[in-house]
């Protein structure tokens, strides 16, 4: 049984990772960080955790023997260089830095401890990203030569209702439209795909944007992609689709093109289908994050010291400088106007 600690006890620790820990059978939660002792407070009655922590020395030295960051993304990297000062290996929640300055940083602090760092992404955990991996290898659709991966929602909406029932700026969408917005945010996660399903690295990239709302990045971006073997990714992602409406509306759907067919994924049509000269074949449909799963791969990881499935340092350094420089490039190409 591994020890478990957990920096951040926030939103995705609490749907996301803790459930998925207590129901990992190798891995046990043994302490959890946060400066917020409400949060951490929260964390206790909600779980039943006794470790918990508000100075971060005393949880480093709790026990724990490797390290969970889900705190928010500015503070990754310190969060990282402490589990690096105590040798302790890492899964740092995406994304794993705020630029590539940052996340080599850590990179070298985890490597120069012996330590192994991953970054945790998700969505590469679904039964339905893995069974598209498992179809593209098996050259269902022949050789991949188009991506389009589109996730467009209004992250929350743009309004939410206070105690008093008035209407306020809905908080969570503020901050993470301050963090760089979309692309820096949930599209890490479809440029990380493009990377597993193509298995081939990105030699250009360029971005473009929308406002639709007023802030300093654009609410609605996309992203073009050129791979080493061939293949473009088109990524279109945004947080103020349907921001403003009464209802939700979103779009999630991942397109993968290639010579010989085309695979589909739509979450709202709850559709994984593949099409090609042999005809339609249906498969199960699952949501597209998995966090159990991703903690069932960093527990063999643990233990066998290596992962052929989890976001590699390297690769989150590279999604990290696409996802900003796409999005510094559609700024910048808007003060040009
Ligand atoms: N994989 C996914 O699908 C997914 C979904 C949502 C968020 N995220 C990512 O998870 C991370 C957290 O997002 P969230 O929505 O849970 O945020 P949140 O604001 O709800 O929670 C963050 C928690 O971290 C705590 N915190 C603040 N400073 C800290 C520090 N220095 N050290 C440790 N903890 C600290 C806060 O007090 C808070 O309790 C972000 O990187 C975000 O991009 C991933």
């Amino acid at each position: 049984m591994k020890k478990i600690g957990l920096m951040g006890c926030g939103a995705v620790a609490g749907y996301g990772h803790i459930p998925a820990i207590l129901k990992t059978p190798g891995l046990a939660l043994h302490a959890v960080y946060d400066p917020n002792t409400a949060a951490l407070e929260a964390c206790r009655e909600r779980f039943g955790i006794e470790g918990t922590f508000s100075d971060p020395e005393l949880f480093f030295e709790s026990g724990i023997e490797a390290v969970s960051i889900t705190s928010p993304a500015p503070v990754h990297r310190e969060n990282v260089l402490g589990a690096a000062a105590h040798g302790l290996p890492v899964l740092c929640e995406k994304p794993l830095a705020m630029n590539r300055a940052e996340a080599e940083e850590m990179i070298a602090a985890m490597a120069g401890a012996d330590a192994a760092l991953y970054a945790g992404f998700c969505y590469r955990f679904s039964p339905s990203a893995l069974k598209i991996l498992e179809l593209v290898g098996e050259g269902a659709i022949g050789s991949v030569k188009s991506l389009r991966l589109i996730y467009n929602w209004n992250c929350h909406g743009k309004y939410t209702t206070d105690a008093g029932g008035n209407r306020v700026i809905q908080e969570r969408r503020e901050g993470r439209m301050l963090e760089g917005g979309p692309l820096c945010d949930c599209g890490t996660h479809q440029i990380d795909l493009a990377l597993f399903w193509t298995g081939s690295k990105v030699t250009r990239y360029c971005g473009a944007g929308a406002w639709v709302d007023d802030y300093a990045a654009p609410d609605h971006v996309w992203l073009h992609m050129d791979h080493a073997d061939g293949a473009h990714t088109m990524i279109e992602t945004s947080f103020s689709y349907h921001h403003t409406s009464r209802n939700q509306r979103s779009e999630f759907v991942y397109e993968l093109i290639g010579t010989g067919g085309v695979i589909r994924y739509d979450r709202e049509a709850r559709e994984l289908s593949l099409e090609n000269a042999a005809g339609r074949q249906e498969f199960p449909f699952h949501p597209e994050k998995s966090f159990e799963g991703m903690y069932a791969e960093w527990e063999r990881a643990l233990a066998t010291g290596t992962s052929e499935l989890l976001t590699s340092p390297e690769d989150a350094v590279r999604v990290v400088e696409i996802a900003r420089g796409a999005t510094d490039e559609a700024i910048a190409a808007v003060a040009l106007r």
